[in-house]
């Protein structure tokens, strides 16, 4: 992911240039429009309804409106069907992709279905359409500053929504007021989220993984090291490489990727780190930063796996409860000094019943190959039958917000469910920033200096 988004990102600064122009022309020419856009409709009193563009032939002013009616042509096709209570009763949406995600844009013209409303939308990244669609989605609340939201129809005619998505943290995104401006906002923050979050899990596989007894056994894990790091980001802003580097003193730890790297043998690649992950007794899945939810597929592929994670939250930031059983993973915050976590993590991987009874919820006489085929809703029952109590944390967290369907597809479910003029008055907020939803630079070395290592 990092990989990814790093190139995402270099693609992106290559284009700044490019887009900061095209933006500021966008916001020239739509200010304009909007300009004429009143004056016709003052002049010819043009209901704010349904307008098929053939019986629309706008008395031109001038030339210029000709041409920008020409270029962007005020387009209202199609209806806004709502019921009674004013929840929308379509079945095809438009979504325009404003910013594209890490500069890789929507596929023009891509049909995806929603099975959760039976309803199906369209991907277009033509801004041009900015009448006729239903949802506008900006990457990161970017392009706040373009998106004509005044332009946007919120009424019993016509439902337009703004969405704005982030799966970064908030060290390495956009946060602030800029948020608050759109209707829906998506971020791992499960809490914060409106009208859900947008995490890096997929429940249903996550559920199952999590119940799937490891497939490689205590005796048989790598003889060399009983830790594992794959990590190539090595500038941290929480530090981890600071640490990990100090518990390389203590303990043997395996590190493949570029950061600390001292063994070969797999690249990055997700499928890689499966492989590497599950020999070992330990994976090492803390995250760059430590923030309120911030829990990728760091911990996602740690889980998949079968090894015991090995994960970083203090106070909230994140709590890993929301996540995991109670006593499956080790969290380096619960240790005074580095030493204290290397012992415990030797005693640990030395005794094989100490080891497996982090492994607990993994032993159950529940057949669930048949799993797979369950509801979401029963996956979780099963989850709650098998892990007891302790499932509560995890019910109320990730495994009950997270519905696993596309974006687009949880806020057509939601806006089928949900009368508009709820959405409208629904109060936005913005996105903290990240001194307020993460712990300081560099956190974990000032957790172990401030104690004795
Ligand atoms: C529009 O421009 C053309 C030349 O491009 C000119 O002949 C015409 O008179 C103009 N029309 C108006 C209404 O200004
Ligand atoms: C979708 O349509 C099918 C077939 O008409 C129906 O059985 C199913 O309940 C519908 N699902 C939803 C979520 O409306
Ligand atoms: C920290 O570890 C100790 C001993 O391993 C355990 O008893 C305790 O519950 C842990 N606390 C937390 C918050 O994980
Ligand atoms: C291994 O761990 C189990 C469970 O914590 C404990 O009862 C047992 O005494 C340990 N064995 C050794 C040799 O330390
Ligand atoms: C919950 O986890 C604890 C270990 O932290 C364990 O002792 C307890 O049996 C678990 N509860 C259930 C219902 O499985």
């Amino acid at each position: 992911m990092r990989l990814m988004i790093r190139h995402l990102l270099s693609l992106i600064r290559s284009r700044r240039r490019t887009s900061c122009l095209f933006i500021i022309s966008s916001c020239l020419s739509i200010t304009f429009i909007l300009f004429i856009i009143n004056h016709d409709q003052q002049a010819e009193n043009i209901p704010n309804k349904i307008v098929p563009r053939e019986d629309k032939q706008p008395k031109l002013s001038n030339n210029l409106t000709a041409f920008i009616q020409k270029t962007i042509p005020i387009q209202r096709k199609g209806t806004w069907p709502i019921d009674e209570k004013g929840r929308s009763l379509k079945t095809n949406f438009l979504v325009l992709d404003w910013t594209g995600f890490f500069g890789s844009g929507a596929n023009e013209g891509e049909v995806i279905q929603c099975p959760s409303s039976n309803t199906t939308f369209t991907w277009t990244h033509q801004q041009s359409r900015i009448d006729e669609v239903d949802f506008i989605v900006s990457h990161d609340g970017q392009g706040s500053g373009g998106i004509p939201f005044d332009r946007l129809h919120l009424n019993n005619d016509q439902q337009q929504y703004t969405m704005a998505f982030v799966i970064e943290s908030e060290v390495h995104s956009l946060t602030g007021d800029a948020w608050a401006r759109f209707n829906f906002k998506m971020t791992y923050n499960l809490d914060d989220s409106y009208p859900e979050p947008a995490t890096y899990f997929d429940i249903n596989t996550f559920i199952i993984d999590l119940l799937t007894p490891s497939s490689i056994s205590f005796e048989n894990k790598e003889q060399q090291a009983d830790i594992v790091w794959i990590i190539s980001n090595c500038n941290a802003h929480n530090g981890r490489e600071g640490f990990v580097e100090r518990l390389m003193q203590e303990i043997k730890v395996d590190s493949y990727g570029s950061c600390l790297n001292n063994r070969r043998g797999y690249g990055a690649r997700m499928t890689d780190n499966i492989d590497a992950y599950k020999k070992y007794k330990f994976v090492i899945a803390i995250e760059n930063s430590n923030c309120v939810d911030y829990v990728t597929e760091k911990l996602v592929k740690a889980v998949e796996s079968g090894s015991i994670p090995i994960v970083a939250g203090l106070n909230n930031h994140p709590d890993y409860r929301r996540y995991m059983p109670e006593h499956s993973y080790i969290n380096i915050f619960n240790y005074s000094s580095i030493k204290d976590l290397a012992n415990d993590l030797k005693r640990i991987g030395n005794n094989k019943t100490l080891y497996e009874s982090y492994l607990w919820y993994k032993k159950h006489n529940k057949d669930i190959s048949k799993l797979k085929e369950l509801s979401l809703n029963d996956k979780l029952k099963y989850l709650a039958d098998i892990i007891g109590s302790n499932a509560t944390m995890i019910i109320n967290g990730i495994a009950g917000k997270e519905k696993s369907e596309n974006k687009i597809c949880k806020l057509i479910r939601f806006v089928r469910q949900t009368p508009w003029q709820d959405i409208a008055t629904h109060k936005s907020t913005g996105r903290v920033g990240s001194d307020t939803a993460c712990l300081p630079r560099k956190s974990i070395l000032t957790h172990f200096n401030s104690k004795h290592t």
